[in-house]
């Protein structure tokens, strides 16, 4: 088996505490064949290029600092505002600027010049997510002649906005320097496919099989990704006995818990989500008092200007909402910026009546399938999801909203407080079976499966 050499803008380096999902989905693969993490070491420093070097075991980890100006032009600038708000269908949101756009650029080149000479010709590289788009094609110039795939974790937009940005074909062709690139949903494979044959100069040449315009053929294909069911089932359930949890529902008591988690970002429509709430409880004046909403939003790329507007917002609105329906012994809305460890927010999921996943747009959203995998077998808790996040694919038997239609999201609050338990149960053991033959370790081998054959 090849060395498996993984890329990502993030690198979930030993002993740090951000080991989501993803961290253990990969580093299991890395552990299993050994291999190399490379990405940005998360810190500014003076002089950028700095590498870093750590081994656990048969893995090596190999970050890199970034100068103020380049996370500035790279990350801050066209990566998070020029890429994120396109690739999340907000035109409205895209800042261009072509200094931002060189500084992605530059970056990815810094990126190729570390990580080339760190590589084998038997290698299997595999690039995460929208920072890195054009590494392969910057690798390929550099002379590396080795399997190379993508994973685009965000949605793929329609072509007709990927056209609105300039530059778009020098950017989206240096796709066509993969062996593979992997999207969440068939919908996003489709429309990348379109996106070749309306505006990058490519064909279609067969299912999930493309051709460059200068006539090299690149593979595609739907990996849903996903996230480690049996863990995440059984640290929920360890997770009960834990000080935060406890505490949280005692405060609650006889209350029930619907809770939203969420990166502070204004893809998850948290603003609409509190709008839903607060329709139901102008709905739905009987079940006042049933149920508290805890939102927890820790902040997220808070040096970019849309961001700190969407705080500023939401502080808004949770003020405005409690003051016109709290009582004296109860607060509807609970919004806490701060994060937790993940065990306890698994633990909080497992109390949970009702998860609130309700993003405007989401390549997959791991909280959905994480709060199904944490319920109580014999009492679990409703899932609402959003039809715009690729995980309403698989999970279909959530209460499948539209986050634009507050009315919607009001009833389908509404309902969840009120599911008898057999429908409850019933709909949580399909999803829950779907989740554990769909986990992460299915996730990274049948991609790894894709981009190793032929
Ligand atoms: C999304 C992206 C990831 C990113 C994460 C956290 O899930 O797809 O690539 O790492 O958000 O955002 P951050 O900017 O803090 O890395």
């Amino acid at each position: 088996m090849s060395r498996l050499v993984v890329v990502s803008n993030r690198v979930a380096v030993p002993g740090e505490n951000r080991a989501g999902g993803l961290a253990v989905g990969l580093l299991a693969a890395l552990r299993e064949r050994g291999g190399l993490w490379f990405g940005w070491s998360g810190k500014i420093a003076r002089n950028g290029g700095t590498l870093h070097e750590q081994t656990d075991g048969d893995i090596r980890f190999v970050t890199m600092d970034l100068s103020r100006s380049d996370h500035d032009d790279y990350y801050n600038g066209f990566a998070n505002r020029t890429l994120w708000p396109l690739l999340h269908f907000r035109l409205d949101l895209v800042d261009y600027d072509r200094g931002k756009r060189e500084g992605y650029r530059r970056v990815n080149a810094l990126f190729a010049e570390k990580l080339a000479p760190l590589l084998r010709d038997s290698d299997t590289v595999w690039i995460h997510d929208y920072h890195l788009i054009p590494l392969a094609a910057m690798l390929r110039e550099r002379g590396i002649g080795c399997r190379i795939g993508f994973f685009l974790h965000v949605p793929m937009p329609s072509a007709d906005l990927v056209v609105a940005m300039p530059e778009h074909a020098r950017l989206f062709s240096s796709l066509y320097a993969y062996d593979l690139v992997g999207f969440q949903t068939r919908r996003d494979c489709d429309r990348f496919a379109s996106y070749v044959r309306l505006f990058g100069g490519g064909r279609i040449v067969g299912d999930d099989l493309l051709e460059a315009p200068d006539g090299h053929r690149v593979r595609t294909g739907a990996f849903p990704i996903s996230i480690d069911t049996q863990l995440i089932a059984s640290q929920a359930k360890a997770a009960t006995g834990k000080a935060a949890v406890r505490a949280l529902r005692k405060s609650l008591e006889p209350r029930q818990l619907a809770i939203g988690v969420d990166r502070l970002d204004y893809s998850k429509g948290i603003p609409e989500r509190f709008l839903g709430f607060e329709r139901y409880l102008q709905r739905y004046p009987e079940q006042k008092g049933n149920l508290t909403y805890l939102q927890i939003a820790p902040i997220s790329r808070g040096e970019v200007a849309e961001y700190q507007t969407l705080r500023n917002q939401l502080e808004q609105m949770a003020g405005h909402i409690n003051g016109n329906h709290a009582a004296p012994d109860w607060t509807p809305l609970r919004y806490v910026n701060r994060n937790f460890a993940h065990a306890t927010l698994t633990g909080f999921y497992r109390m949970a009546r009702i998860g609130l996943v309700t993003p405007l747009r989401d390549g997959m959203n791991l909280v959905a399938k994480e709060f199904v995998a944490a319920q109580d077998p014999d009492d679990p808790g409703v899932l609402v999801l959003s039809i715009l996040a690729g995980a309403a694919d698989e999970m279909k038997e959530a209460l499948i909203v539209n986050p634009h239609d507050l009315d919607g999201v009001a009833d389908a609050i509404a309902t969840a407080s009120t599911m008898p338990r057999d429908e409850r149960m019933e709909r949580w053991r399909t999803m829950m079976e779907h989740l554990q033959k769909n986990d992460i370790g299915a996730w990274r081998q049948r991609y790894l499966a894709a981009l190793e054959s032929d």
